[in-house]
């Protein structure tokens, strides 16, 4: 059978990366392709209790500790959904990745850069997006759209967002076959013309 394909999605918070990917997957649905929609953390089952504490516990949580949960939750998402899924032929379109704790733990928080890739490499056991969208938007157009409501890590302050920023832009910098930048202040239809654009030239 062959082999389908595995696209992620990433961006600091409130870049809309989540309405794109629901566009883009009704968009290749209508087409017929057989899609598969999930994210990390927390797509089903286990990951949806890792969810519940990277997201709501409102205790002290290390860096490394929070690190952990994260790759913990990306080890059992890959090989109970991701990989069984485009090893059938799928399009599964992942709302964030391994890029999420290259920027976020890495950048954000300051854990050494290679060793969140020597850790991603072990939870992904190597296989790696065929493609990333890394949507970008700049701290106060993402604070507006987060607005008050924020989750913990929502709650981390303007330096962290603009630390976090950067370390996408670096990603893609270091990886432009993989990596595409979309300029996301841009409008929903403008920005879903950009991603299918990438997606037929990527793909
Ligand atoms: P979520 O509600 O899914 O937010 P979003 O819609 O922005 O994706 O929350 C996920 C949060 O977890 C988000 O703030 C980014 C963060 N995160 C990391 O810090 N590291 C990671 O490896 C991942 C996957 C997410």
């Amino acid at each position: 059978m062959k082999r389908g394909l595995f696209i992620t999605f990433e961006g600091a918070d409130g870049c809309g990366k989540t309405t794109q990917l629901m566009l883009l997957a009704k968009g290749l649905k209508a087409k017929g392709y057989d899609v598969i929609v999930t994210r990390e953390p927390g797509a089903k089952g286990l990951g949806e209790k890792i969810r519940e504490i990277l997201l709501n516990y409102d205790g002290e949580v290390s860096s490394k500790c929070e690190t952990f949960l994260f790759l913990a939750d990306r080890a059992q998402h890959m090989d109970v959904i991701v990989r069984p899924a485009v090893e059938k032929g799928k399009i599964v379109l992942c709302d964030r990745h391994t890029d999420s704790t290259v920027a976020y733990q890495g950048y954000g928080r300051g854990i050494d850069i290679e060793r969140i890739n020597a850790l991603n490499n072990i939870a992904t056991g190597g296989d790696k997006p065929d493609l990333t969208f890394v949507f970008d938007i700049d701290a106060d157009t993402s604070m507006q759209r987060v607005g008050s409501e924020k989750d913990r890590m929502e709650s981390a302050g303007v330096e962290f967002f603009n630390r976090v920023r950067h370390g996408y832009l670096e990603i893609a910098h270091n990886e432009p076959q993989r990596v595409k930048v979309i300029d996301a202040s841009k409008s929903i239809e403008e920005i879903h013309k950009d991603v299918v654009n990438l997606f037929r030239q990527v793909i």
